[in-house]
């Protein structure tokens, strides 16, 4: 499995340290978390910090937006070369149009699901995609606990992925930690992102990562 350390946890007074040290010390992506305060109730960062994140990066960016205007946010990301983008299907009115968007600029089009929205939502999508990102808390914050129930979603969506598009990743996200990785390994989901887990470990963050990785 592959871990994306969420720099929502990172010391932001600190942060072009921080993502070295994540990237040096086995993670595979850098999740980078693009709230607005109208999706979700809080505020992150714009183009001006992810610019400074992705020159300090050496593992590729895993942008997760939460906003409303996908595509503005889209355009504004899109120079900085990130390896994914995902949306929220949930503020998206014209999703199939925004996948062939974030694909014609050259980076792999994600779509993300909240907690209550069925995978079902996207199956005609999928043929499309290179990654679903099931949230396995309410997106906003981090160090939240984990919805059990996104490992029944995992089961059904890898099954419309399998009749679809067996490339497509899955990756969860929220409130994930040493306790609950097992459960995610067993249903098969590629890619786990971790923030509190990862950043407040006492041990440090190889440590951190490679419990993750079993
Ligand atoms: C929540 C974010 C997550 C969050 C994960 O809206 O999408 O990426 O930072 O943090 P933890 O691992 O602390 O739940
Ligand atoms: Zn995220």
């Amino acid at each position: 499995m592959l871990v994306a350390p969420s720099i929502l946890s990172a010391d932001f007074g600190n942060l072009t340290n921080e993502v070295k040290a994540i990237c040096s010390s086995g993670a595979d992506l850098v999740h980078i978390d693009i709230m607005d305060g109208h999706f979700v109730p809080n505020l992150t960062i714009g183009p001006i910090v992810v610019s400074a994140i992705a020159n300090s990066a050496t593992k590729p960016l895993d942008i997760h937006l939460m906003v409303e205007n996908n595509s503005f946010f889209v355009d504004m990301f899109a120079p900085l070369k990130p390896e994914y983008i995902s949306f929220h299907i949930e503020e998206e009115k014209h999703p199939d149009r925004l996948i062939g968007k974030i694909r014609s600029l050259g980076i792999k089009p994600a779509i993300v699901l909240n907690p209550h929205t069925p995978p079902e939502a996207i199956e005609f999508l999928i043929a499309k995609l290179d990654m679903v990102l099931l949230m396995s808390v309410n997106p906003g914050f981090g160090g939240q606990k984990f919805i059990p129930s996104v490992l029944e979603k995992v089961k059904r969506l890898k099954s419309l992925i399998e009749k679809y598009n067996p490339n497509c990743l899955i990756e969860v996200d929220g409130g994930i930690n040493n306790e609950n990785i097992s459960l995610l390994r067993e249903v098969g989901v590629d890619i786990a992102v971790a923030g509190s887990y990862i950043f407040n470990h006492t041990e440090g963050y190889e440590y951190a990562i490679s419990s993750l990785k079993g």
